[in-house]
């Protein structure tokens, strides 16, 4: 479980200080898929950067499973996702995935990486070239890379920003059977509203201050008689 509380983060422009996070608390549990929605700037990557350890508060804790987040932590226990996926052009499919294993320092696990691929709904495509797949498949790429590592925490910055609406539904649907599957927690920041109409847990940024949605699923998805 990630448990962040009264997290600040500021960041210098100029002759002025931005606080990019308010004193901010925020939580994602194991097994659930939780949406963080917000207005662009309003502090969604700040909030996905400080829970991964990639930025240090100014103020504020933040605990995965009990334990302060820090880069140890980080190669251990989460599994990160991009917008662009962030993948190395040069390499194949699978080696994308064996990377991971190279930077924790253990000997590379194809088998692992071959069964994540399949999990993902890419079976038999790890000689691939990047540029032989598209935005979609990159995406599945991405999810299995940050499951190779068995993380307790799923970070991902609009994974589907890129993607048209079904494919977009599809990767969230993915996500979420992987991490129920898996008892993983998962902390998703979209700016599409769509996407969230039966999620788990949704939190709301706004100019920096964070908090529970209270009514997302009336709102969106009114309930049938
Ligand atoms: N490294 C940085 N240096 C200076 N300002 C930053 C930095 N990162 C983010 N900010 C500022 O912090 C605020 C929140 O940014 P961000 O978390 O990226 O928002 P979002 O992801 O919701 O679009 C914005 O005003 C942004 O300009
Ligand atoms: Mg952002």
């Amino acid at each position: 479980m990630l448990h962040m509380e009264n997290v600040t983060v500021t960041f210098q422009d100029g002759q002025d200080r931005i606080t990019a996070l308010d004193n901010a608390n925020f939580e994602a549990r194991p097994g659930q898929l939780t949406f963080i929605v917000g207005e662009s700037g309003s502090g969604k990557s700040t909030l996905l950067s400080a829970a991964a350890g990639l930025i240090t508060p100014d103020s504020g804790s933040v605990l995965l499973d009990a334990t302060e987040v820090n880069d140890h932590v980080r190669l251990d226990k989460i599994g990160m996702i991009f917008q662009q996926a962030n993948l190395i052009a040069a390499l194949n499919v699978r080696d994308q995935l064996l990377i991971t294993d190279h930077m924790r320092g253990i000997t590379p696990r194809k088998d692992r990486a071959d069964e994540l691929l399949a999990q993902v709904g890419l079976e038999g495509l790890g000689d691939r070239k990047m540029q032989q797949l598209s935005g979609g498949q990159r995406q599945r790429v991405g999810i299995a890379r940050a499951l190779m590592g068995e993380p307790s925490l799923i970070l991902a910055d609009e994974p589907t920003a890129a993607l048209d609406s079904q494919r977009s539904a599809s990767i969230v649907e993915l996500l979420r059977n992987l991490v129920q599957d898996n008892g993983i927690a998962c902390g998703f920041v979209t700016h599409d509203r769509s996407l969230i109409s039966d999620a788990d847990a949704v939190w709301e940024v706004h100019d920096g201050q964070v908090s529970p949605a209270r009514e997302w699923r009336r709102e969106l998805a009114p309930v049938a008689r």
